[in-house]
């Protein structure tokens, strides 16, 4: 029997783009038409409520209406090969449909709803989430979704898996949000390390090797080379 090499994979909004999901930081982002503050905070949530439902119930229909693309399928195959663990910002289920077995959501996930009393009490949730729908407890149900200013929970999960990856793939991602973007800094100097974006060259990690090109083509690229490389 022989052990698998481990590959980690940090992905962002970017992989989900050739998918029909809008990127976050892109000149058409979400952003444009709403500000951070005013949907994906605790501030906004206690302010006004509906509106913070209304654009995560927006997000989850349109979710369901698209399929992953050629670079969440691509990374499925690595698993013949590769002991594979995908950390990704997104909160899409796509690395999921696609097939990938193990996928740690940082930012939490569009298609689950939890509770406003205990944080613990997470619910499968498809439809849109409305006021006055509520938890076992009684309280009102909220994305699970992790917004800015709040502690992100798999954080640790995430760190620890760094250390051991013989290569780190980084596809799709501004790495402008913090802790995730520090999380390369967690890999062995050791690992190779690649990182795919059409505007990888703006920022300069160390070590790694920038692959300027969309996800849909370079992933499936790289992917290759890494079997083909066993
Ligand atoms: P961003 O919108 O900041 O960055 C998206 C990245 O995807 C950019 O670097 C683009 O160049 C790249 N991109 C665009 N099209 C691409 C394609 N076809 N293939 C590959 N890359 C492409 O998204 P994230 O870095 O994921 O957090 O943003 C991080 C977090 O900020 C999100 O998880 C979200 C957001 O606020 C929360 O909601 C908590």
């Amino acid at each position: 029997m022989s052990i698998k090499e481990k590959i980690v994979v940090l992905t962002g909004a970017g992989i989900s783009a050739e998918s029909g999901i809008q990127t976050f930081r892109d000149a058409d982002g979400l952003w444009e038409k709403h500000r951070i503050e005013d949907v994906a905070t605790p501030e906004a949530w206690r302010k006004n409520p509906s509106l913070v439902l209304e654009f995560y119930n927006a997000r989850r229909s349109q979710l369901l209406q698209v399929e992953p693309n050629a670079a969440h399928l691509a990374l499925v195959a690595l698993e013949q090969q590769f002991q594979v663990t995908i950390i990704t910002q997104n909160v899409d289920d796509l690395h999921e449909r696609a097939g990938s077995s193990h996928v740690i959501h940082l930012h939490g996930e569009l298609l689950k709803a939890r509770s406003t009393k205990n944080e613990i009490l997470v619910y499968e949730w498809r439809q849109d989430i409305r006021i006055g729908d509520t938890c076992t407890l009684g309280s009102q149900l909220r994305p699970h979704i992790v917004w800015f200013g709040e502690a992100v929970p798999k954080m640790e999960e995430a760190i620890a898996a760094m250390p051991d990856a013989d290569i780190v793939i980084i596809i799709g991602t501004s790495m402008q949000v913090y802790p995730a973007a520090g999380l390369v800094h967690y890999a062995s100097k050791f690992s190779n390390k690649f990182y795919i974006d059409p505007q990888a060259h703006q920022t300069f990690i160390p070590g790694v090797e920038s692959i300027a090109s969309k996800a849909g083509n370079a992933v499936p690229q790289l992917v290759k080379r890494l079997l083909a490389s066993k």
